[in-house]
């Protein structure tokens, strides 16, 4: 049987962000609760939430005090129970946010583990003694400076690979491992579809020798979680991983290694940033890596024996078509072509909350409108060695985490219908234009094509299990591919730039299946209108 994970499509919720209830200005569980209708109208199949839990919201509730807490910002955990039935009803699961690579430096254990050496808590971290009374080592935090910090009452430095108030976990400790086990367990209870795994390739660390991701424990690890928790549950699990490769995809997702059901890959992030610097060290996208990429995530997995997720966009990295595709005159159709070269791969479709309505970037003027810490330590590490202010601004508004950030635009009433209060972060000056009330309305927009792509993946088993075949020979701006399954046979065709390209092809059109400009009546000799994409059928 095929598990309901490949025939689905994933919609992220940024809960802080989606939809405001109470006017407080911050997004919280009722709010989502009132748009399920809206989801379903999509036609998505799962919700993962970004976090909800108790978190003093450092980054934004990845650093979390209370597992089994919801954050009063968002509600309560009756309002969590009634979201996961309510959703039910819509047809659409919860798929949770599972960060335990580290706490909140306000954790219960945390706050027991640093009191001394000898409390019971002190081993769940991760620590080390002063090396010639400093760092043990130069290991950087993804936050900008060292990931250790000194802590004056056990006389030792605890390991953060992220913001100093996110402690990692030691999951050597087997009586951590068992208490985040239960945990699991008390939310799979709650009848949730699955978890969505924050930077799981880092549990397995080796901070003495260097080792952050991809450890020697690290399949061990969730294959003890695997067996222990959602394992024979029919649940969805997808781990967070920027440094797999696609053997490495294939050792957490192959169903005999009873690990996790797919990762996420991160490999085009690197694209448009110089080699071996900072994602704020910026190069212009070569599109024909992207298209190399793209295509060898298709054909470097096994998909008989592994699985793989699809995606443009999250809380994390920048909006799509702002980044590699056209915010401004072509917004349209380049959002359309993203959402149909992804769609008809072979993998299972992740949409972030507003790309179905073409939401844009959101650049700032000053560093006092930046909220994401992230953004703000690299401004302040950079300034002070000397950098040049606007650039380090200009970076912020190209990568800055913000930018996917903002709220959703649902109509064009004040602070576009996210809030009657005041927004935590600034809404998009688009949003008279861009919101999801445009959007319904208008037969032809963004979300009518994500709408008719997600009905293409439940109709169709071909979308679902169809081999990937690239087109050769066509240029580095053209993506050109086939699924083909049981003698049928779709094409489906893009222009990934902003000109013209040509393109040609002795294939025989059967049916025209989805396009971004008009129908075709046959391949030869085609001129591709800037960001063009289309599917036939082909004989
Ligand atoms: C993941 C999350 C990101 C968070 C980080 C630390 O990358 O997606 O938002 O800041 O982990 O938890
Ligand atoms: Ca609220």
């Amino acid at each position: 049987m095929t598990p309901w994970w490949k025939e689905a499509v994933i919609y992220q919720v940024y809960p802080k962000s989606f939809q405001d209830s109470n006017g407080d200005g911050i997004g919280d569980l009722k709010g989502i609760t009132s748009r399920l209708a809206y989801l379903e109208k999509l036609g998505i199949d799962a919700i993962w939430l970004s976090p909800v839990y108790q978190s003093p919201q450092i980054d934004n509730g990845y650093d979390i005090s209370d597992y089994e807490a919801i954050d009063p910002q968002y509600g309560t955990m009756e309002d969590m129970d009634e979201l996961i039935k309510e959703a039910k009803k819509h047809h659409i699961k919860i798929v949770m946010d599972l960060v335990v690579n580290h706490t909140s430096d306000q954790h219960r254990w945390f706050i027991e583990a640093r009191k001394n050496k000898d409390n019971s808590y002190h081993d769940y971290y991760v620590w080390s003694d002063p090396v010639n009374g400093h760092e043990p080592n130069d290991m950087k935090s993804a936050f900008s400076g060292s990931a250790w910090k000194f802590d004056e009452k056990t006389g030792q430095y605890y390991l953060h690979l992220f913001a100093d108030q996110q402690p990692d976990l030691n999951w050597k400790n087997p009586e951590l491992r068992q208490k985040i086990y239960d945990m699991m367990n008390y939310w799979i209870d709650k009848g949730i579809g699955g978890f969505r795994m924050d930077v799981i390739e880092l549990i397995g660390k080796e901070p003495e020798k260097g080792i952050r991701e991809n450890g020697p424990m690290l399949h061990p690890y969730l294959q003890e979680m695997n067996k222990k928790t959602f394992g024979g549950k029919n649940l969805m699990t997808v781990g967070e991983t920027w440094n797999a490769t696609p053997k490495i995809a294939e050792e957490y997702s192959d169903p005999d290694r009873h690990e996790l059901s797919m990762v996420f890959q991160f490999e085009n992030q690197t694209l448009d940033q110089q080699p071996g610097k900072e994602k704020w060290d910026l190069r212009p996208l070569d599109l024909g890596k992207l298209k190399n990429v793209l295509v060898k995530w298709q054909t470097e997995i096994d998909f008989e024996h592994a699985w793989n997720s699809l995606f443009w966009e999250n809380h994390d990295i920048p909006r799509v078509i702002s980044r590699w595709g056209n915010d401004k005159e072509y917004r349209v159709q380049s959002a359309k072509m993203f959402a149909i070269i992804l769609h008809l791969m072979h993998g299972t479709p992740y949409i972030y909350n507003g790309e179905e309505i073409g939401m844009t970037n959101c650049p700032v003027k000053d560093i006092s409108e930046v909220e994401d810490i992230e953004s703000i330590n690299m401004y302040n590490e950079r300034l002070a060695k000397g950098y040049d202010k606007e650039d380090l601004l200009h970076s912020i508004n190209v990568k800055g985490r913000d930018n996917a950030r903002t709220p959703i635009q649902w109509n064009a009433n004040k602070n576009s219908g996210f809030t009657t209060g005041k927004p935590w972060l600034h809404v998009n000056p688009n949003y008279k234009d861009i919101n999801v009330e445009a959007a319904l309305a208008d037969p032809d927009s963004i979300f009518y094509t994500y709408q008719k792509l997600i009905k293409l993946r439940h109709k169709n088993p071909i979308v679902v299990d169809g081999d990937f075949e690239l087109v050769k020979n066509t240029n580095d701006s053209v993506l050109a591919y086939y699924r083909k399954l049981d003698g049928q046979k779709w094409l489906i065709v893009a222009n990934l730039s902003a000109d013209t390209q040509s393109f040609d092809s002795e294939e025989k059109i059967s049916e025209n299946i989805i396009s971004n400009y008009q129908d075709h009546d046959d391949l030869h000799n085609l001129e591709l209108k800037p960001y063009e994409a289309f599917a036939v059928k082909v004989k």
